[in-house]
């Protein structure tokens, strides 16, 4: 995963596209270049490194910064070919520093195209599969094709994802694009044009966008875009909506927070209230839509914290609407789950930025097996609200850590919502009951604002500090409390960078209890319920071994304190949906334990936010 930005207009490219590139480092920030061309020559700076740091410009980014010229491309990058090194950041470049390109996605056939370049002559000097790119163009150029017809040409001679943009010196006012499996969007401005991996990235500079589709080429000029079909190079731009963001760049900021992860912690009281207001109408026709029962079934698809949220959508469905789910991380169902699909399966990907290339791929193979497709995401005009059936978003606003947090709790609130829907029109509630379970989620927001009052989060950032050094962890809990241990364990293996497990706490029993001694800190997520009397019990049995418990209960429930260390408070809520409210303190105790340990938080070491390869 990488971001790439391009733009071409009447002000300094390098300034733009370094800023543009700050805001999308949340793809990858293990190195960064610009490429820009002035009175004819190419410019090049790149490096190893992060373009901020605490915040702070580095002086790699000032170094980009200063390349003169009114057009240009950058990138940031997550390594996947080659180290993160200064020879292998990106732009890369043809033999005579004529053509530059920057690249997102991996080029699977680089070897052969090297080594076949390599026998014509060409020099490399990276590790990297997207080098093949500009010798590949400067091949075709060499044989008398202009730039466009070598990109064109080079473009497809490459398997495998990209987006690509290419500048060259003999046709200084053009930036060449070129998408597959990776996202791209171009944005019109009104004294230049850009490109970028995704919107946020240009939000500032414009909120006309045009998302570019697989298999099309992109010429983008200072007054002029064009978008062509790569195949026939049909020219297809009248074709394509021009998007209107809403969204206002200035949320994209941190606004005083130290991390965009404290600041998007806090938003989910509003993330989770916009969502169930604004997308309340779309949840209930989608409520229906399963409610027909046309389907025989119905898989969860998703990664990570997504998959965490199918998983609470599993334990509500099942127990508000007795509707069974099943829940199945992208990656293992785009190569085993796949068979299972057939026209009466209902696929509903999870997904907060809509590019995550295993649940793209997980939707594909649904859609080309004849399945019905519902996407949950977070971004208007995402790969994945063009490839599916229908659509359903939350509005959370953009998010920025890599550590998912605001999405997540209104994953949730979606997924609660169209499970009462479901409940209702299955006859597994009544209206009554209905409408009181959504006055209970119409309560979330507040309830997130509790746990977020300082007090109390001042009390986990002190659990934060004190047990910064303990190596390995255990997160339990039952029922619905599962997903919510789960959650807690990810975010802390992901910033804090300490190990963690989650278990269903029955499970114990079964093998882990022999690595529960004294100290080891055990997270217990303890909400009210069906399963509250076993869970106590389980925290009596590692209690009992020596392990360090810190509890989440709901307030005022005096049972748990006898076998914990620490008990964290939460708003009292109904079992099946405490992971919206139980999951945030532990959100809030890995990003302290994070901090207490120098690390940054916003951008934990070989991940990124948005995973586009595989
Ligand atoms: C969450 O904290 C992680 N960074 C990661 O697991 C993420 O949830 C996963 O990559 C899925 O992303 P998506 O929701 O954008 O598809």
């Amino acid at each position: 995963m990488c971001g790439i930005v391009g733009y071409v207009g009447e002000r300094d490219a390098a300034p733009i596209i370094v800023e543009s590139l700050v805001r999308l480092e949340y793809r990858g920030y293990d190195s960064a270049g610009v490429a820009t061309i002035h009175e004819g020559r190419l410019y090049v700076e790149k490096d190893a490194g992060k373009l901020t740091e605490g915040g702070e410009p580095t002086d790699l980014q000032r170094r980009l910064k200063s390349l003169p010229g009114k057009i240009g491309i950058g990138h940031t990058r997550w390594a996947t070919h080659g180290d993160p090194t200064r020879e292998n950041a990106h732009p890369h470049t043809d033999c005579r520093d004529r053509i530059a390109v920057v690249h997102n996605g991996i080029i699977e056939n680089f070897s052969e195209l090297r080594q076949e370049l390599e026998e014509r002559g060409h020099r490399f000097t990276s590790e990297t599969d997207t080098e093949v790119v500009p010798h590949l163009i400067e091949e075709f150029m060499s044989e008398g094709k202009s730039f466009f017809d070598a990109f064109v040409e080079a473009v497809k001679r490459l398997e495998g994802s990209y987006a690509i943009a290419a500048i060259c010196v003999d046709e200084p006012d053009v930036i060449l694009a070129a998408r597959k499996e990776s996202p791209l969007v171009v944005g019109l401005g009104e004294d230049g044009n850009f490109l970028a991996s995704d919107i946020p990235a240009i939000l500032p500079e414009t909120n006309e966008v045009i998302p570019v589709d697989d298999g099309e080429v992109v010429v983008v000029k200072r007054d002029e875009v064009k978008i062509l079909d790569a195949e026939t190079l049909r020219d297809v731009t009248d074709e394509k909506e021009v998007q209107v963001v809403e969204e206002d760049p200035h949320r994209l900021e941190r606004h005083g927070y130290p991390h965009f992860m404290l600041k998007e912690i806090h938003e989910q009281p509003e993330a989770v209230r916009n969502t169930l207001t604004i997308e309340r109408d779309r949840l209930v026709e989608m409520a229906e839509e399963l409610a027909r029962g046309e389907y025989r079934r119905l898989y969860i698809v998703a990664c990570g914290t997504s998959y965490h949220a199918g998983l609470g959508a599993k334990y509500a469905m099942e127990m508000l609407a007795r509707f069974p789910v099943d829940v199945v991380i992208a990656s293992e169902f785009r190569y085993v789950t796949r068979e299972l699909v057939d026209e009466e399966t209902l696929v509903l990907a999870i997904s907060q930025s809509g590019e995550t290339a295993d649940t793209l791929a997980a939707v594909r193979e649904a859609n080309e097996r004849g399945a019905t497709t519902i996407a949950l995401t977070n971004v208007v005009g995402s790969t994945i609200t063009r490839e599916v059936d229908h659509v359903m978003y939350t509005h959370a606003g953009f998010e920025k850590a890599v550590a998912a947090t605001k999405t997540y709790t209104a994953q949730l609130a979606a997924m609660y919502t169209l499970t009462v829907e479901l409940a209702r029109r299955l006859g597994e509630l009544t209206d009554k009951e209905a409408e009181e379970y959504h006055e209970e989620l119409d309560r979330v927001p507040e309830m997130l604002e509790r746990v977020l009052e300082w007090e109390r989060e001042r009390e986990v950032a002190v659990l934060g500090g004190r047990y910064k050094e303990r190596p390995n962890w255990f997160f339990i809990g039952r029922g619905p409390g599962y997903p919510t241990a789960m959650e807690g364990a990810l975010k802390l293996k992901e910033i804090t960078y300490q190990h963690a497990e989650a278990y269903p706490a029955g499970e114990l029993k079964h093998g882990p209890l022999a690595l529960i001694e004294e100290g080891v800190p055990v997270v217990a997520v303890a909400q009210r319920g069906g399963v509250y009397e076993k869970m106590l019990a389980n925290i009596e049995e590692v209690k009992a071994r020596g392990a360090t418990v810190i509890t989440v209960a709901e307030e005022g429930d005096e049972n748990v304190e006898e076998h914990s260390d620490h008990v964290i408070r939460v708003p009292r809520i109904s079992e099946v949906f405490s992971p919206i409210v139980y999951t945030v303190p532990l959100q809030l105790l890995a990003y302290y334990m994070s901090v207490a340990r120098g690390i940054d938080p916003d951008y934990p070491r070989n991940l990124a936010k948005s995973v586009t390869v595989e």
